[in-house]
């Protein structure tokens, strides 16, 4: 039986199961999202703590280079301020307000809120820009929400980015890597143009630090005399929030497994408590999709009191439609379940949550410059994420947030803050970036955090290797500079300029554009076996690059149809994504002069260019135990091929990976088999020390 949230057609379907239980996605709704039906928009936006500022903000920002907002999630920094800017004349005389996030899904979701505010079309006077995807227009963006990464991009074409009067980087509590580097270069650009006027906001945030930060005595300095100028210093303002009060619970012993933990809460809730959405932090897709088979079962088999559960996943690389149908009204009679990964813990705001599930956990990212691996992996949330966390469920009355920790481990183990992302991550891609924008003193660079010297010397070491740095660390003509030219990760570039020589730049572009979104199988949901069998349809003996070149083959034979999707467990969306993603490689290649060429069958030269890229991450079979033991043939560490991997138990004598996930374990996933002599032979710097290594030849 079909359902419907809203009674207009254009809103996005849900269709009931069955049983009449549980509702799930229907794969066929449609996509686009209409005004809300409830209260006026512009009463909405009255609403929210931030209207009472509106003339504080501006006044500071006139009279400031730099305003720092604080102020808790939900309470309108991101969709308003760019509004407040507008309408006080600062994207007047052809110039753009911009907003940057540390997120692509939020970029979009706040991108298309503001244009509904606005009554305007998306793409015209709002705008947004994410990796491969420009929905905004040079001439008609007035306001433009762009990730952080891109913006930094934005910087290699015009370093000053003088198209913007303003820009307002969000969510800055977040400390992402690009943030942080994008911190340090407004700093400089600041002082070039005094007329940039910077926001910073976020949820918490050491205001004070993120102020001393942007005001040196240098600056102080430079400011006298110069009655025109704005304020150097930083201008601080705090918005008041309106939440509500949380009630917490504890567990009273650790749990053993929080995604059963959480369904299990869920269900109690749903059983006990009055109506009112709830939302559940796990840490990624796979204990996500997990959850929700579970829950389905499991409310299904409860009987009818868990009818009306609407269970929807959040996590970034959804759909439109699926994003529209989390930001959709709860029907009456039903109670939404939206399980998160922590993007909902500060980036987007949902109306409705009563209830709040948390983990404990999120997926972070960890580099060890020593063992030279970066990974991620599922670690404790700090205090103040739990914080944040929490507050989400008292936005619209007192809430409660159950936390699937002790209360003693809350208050002795959990670290106050979390550490920021640059000073755990591998720091090659952002050394280029730096690099590109003619920064040379990397290790004497202003940073809000300074990363670890010794990250940054294996950054550098493996960029030489690439030939993408000379002698002087300097970027090389034209290899460097045009791998700092592709908007993916340098390993990548450089697998694609190697194609070019290789002759096999039409297949590795296809690889570089599906590596470059999360998955491009259906997840699994409860039918592995089948998922399984799917897979072995397209198994490549070489691995998982060339499976893909296999999966990609059959997508356009098949006329690019989703039903041939469906057949083979294949997301159709992210095909489309890839196809789209391979479109703009293409351009950019042609660009750089790479005109695409097959290589037909000859899948060793595909492997070569593979190995050009990252012979870095190569390893080589040690032992059968547990499945077959690798190690990385430079660090001498234990790893595992994931088993989503063709390769799994296949075992091949040396392979290479794409990346790393650490569970029990640490795994490789994509993974493709290599010839060990091609390591000394492409990258023979990087290698010297395995010279006398005799499995390496
Ligand atoms: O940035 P901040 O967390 O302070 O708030 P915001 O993202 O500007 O959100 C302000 C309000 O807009 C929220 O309370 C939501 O109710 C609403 N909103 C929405 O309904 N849909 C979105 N996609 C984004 C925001
Ligand atoms: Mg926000």
């Amino acid at each position: 039986m079909a359902q419907f949230w809203k009674p207009e057609t254009e809103k996005p379907r849900l269709v009931e199961d069955e049983d009449g239980g549980v509702i799930f996605l229907s794969s066929s709704y449609s996509s686009s999202s209409s005004g809300y039906g409830y209260v006026s928009i512009e009463k909405q936006r009255q609403r929210l703590p931030v209207y009472k500022y509106r003339t504080a903000i501006l006044y500071l920002v006139e009279s400031h280079a730099t305003t720092i907002v604080v102020g808790e999630t939900g309470s309108g920094k991101t969709t308003q301020i760019p509004q407040f800017l507008k309408e006080a004349g600062w994207a007047d005389s052809g110039r753009v307000i911009a907003c940057t996030q540390p997120r692509r899904l939020a970029v979009q979701a706040v991108a298309s809120r503001v244009a509904e505010e606005m009554g305007v079309k998306l793409g015209e006077e709002v705008g947004y820009t994410i990796r491969f995807e420009d929905i905004s227009n040079p001439d008609l963006t007035r306001i433009k929400f762009l990730t952080d990464g891109v913006l930094l991009r934005e910087m290699m074409d015009d370093p000053l980015l003088t198209k913007y009067s303003v820009i307002m980087v969000d969510e800055a509590h977040e400390r992402s890597i690009s943030t942080d580097i994008v911190l340090g270069l407004l700093k400089k650009i600041q002082k070039r143009r005094p007329e940039l006027r910077l926001i910073i906001s976020s949820a918490t945030i050491e205001a004070k630090s993120m102020s001393n930060f942007f005001l040196s005595s240098k600056r102080r300095q430079a400011l006298e005399g110069e009655e025109l100028r704005p304020r150097l210093e930083p201008a601080i303002l705090s918005v008041e929030g309106r939440g509500f009060n949380v009630q917490i619970h504890y567990v009273e012993d650790p749990v053993r497994d929080y995604v059963q933990a959480a369904v299990s809460t869920v269900l109690l809730i749903n059983d006990k408590e009055p109506p009112g959405d709830i939302l559940v932090f796990l840490t990624g897709q796979d204990d996500i999709d997990a959850a929700i088979k579970l829950l389905t079962e499991e409310a299904r088999s409860n009987g009818k009191n868990s009818s009306g559960l609407i269970i929807l996943p959040l996590y970034s690389g959804l759909t439109r439609a699926e994003q529209d149908l989390i930001f959709s009204p709860t029907p009456k009679g039903k109670r939404k379940v939206v399980i998160s990964t922590n993007i909902a813990e500060t980036s987007l705001t949902l109306e409705g949550i009563v209830y709040v599930v948390d983990s404990g956990f999120s997926k972070q990212r960890f580099y060890n410059p020593i063992s030279d691996i970066e990974n991620l992996v599922v670690a404790p949330i700090s205090k103040a994420s739990a914080r944040q966390r929490a507050g989400r469920a008292g936005r619209l009355r007192p809430g409660m947030c159950y936390r699937l920790y002790t209360e003693e481990y809350f208050l002795n183990e959990m670290s106050v803050q979390g550490i920021p992302e640059i000073q755990r991550s591998n720091l090659v891609s952002c050394v280029i970036q730096l690099k590109a924008l003619g920064i040379d003193n990397i290790l004497g660079f202003d940073w809000p955090a300074s990363p670890s010297p010794e990250s940054m010397i294996r950054a550098l070491e493996v960029l030489f290797s690439l030939g993408v740095l000379d002698d002087d660390a300097k970027l090389t003509s034209p290899v460097g500079f045009q791998v700092a030219e592709i908007p993916l990760e340098p390993m990548i570039a450089k697998m694609i300029l190697s194609s070019n020589e290789l002759g096999c730049s039409d297949e590795i572009i296809t690889i570089a554009a599906v590596l470059s979104i999360q998955s491009i199988w259906f997840s699994a949901r409860g039918a592995q076996k089948e998922l399984d069998e799917a897979k072995l349809r397209f198994a490549a003996a070489e691995g998982d690059h060339v499976t893909f070149l296999n999966i990609y083959k059959g997508f356009l034979q098949s006329g690019r149809s989703s039903k041939w999707c469906h057949k083979n467990f294949i997301n159709y969306h992210a095909m489309k994504k890839v196809m789209e993603i391979r479109e703009q490689l293409k351009r950019i290649a042609l660009r750089l002069g790479i005109v695409l060429k097959s290589c037909e069958t000859d899948m060793q030269l595909v492997r070569k260019a593979v190995t050009a890229g990252f012979f870095a991450n190569a390893c080589r079979l040690e032992a059968y135990s547990h499945g077959g033991m690798y190690k990385t043939i430079r660090g001498s560490q234990e790893v595992y091929i994931h088993p989503s991997s063709v390769l799994f138990r296949v075992n091949p004598k040396c392979v290479i990976y794409h990346s790393l996930v650490s569970t029990d374990r640490q795994y490789m996933r994509n993974v493709i088999s290599i010839d060990p002599s091609w390591l000394t032979e492409v990258a023979p710097h990087f290698y010297q020390q395995q010279r006398h290594n005799p499995t390496i030849h």
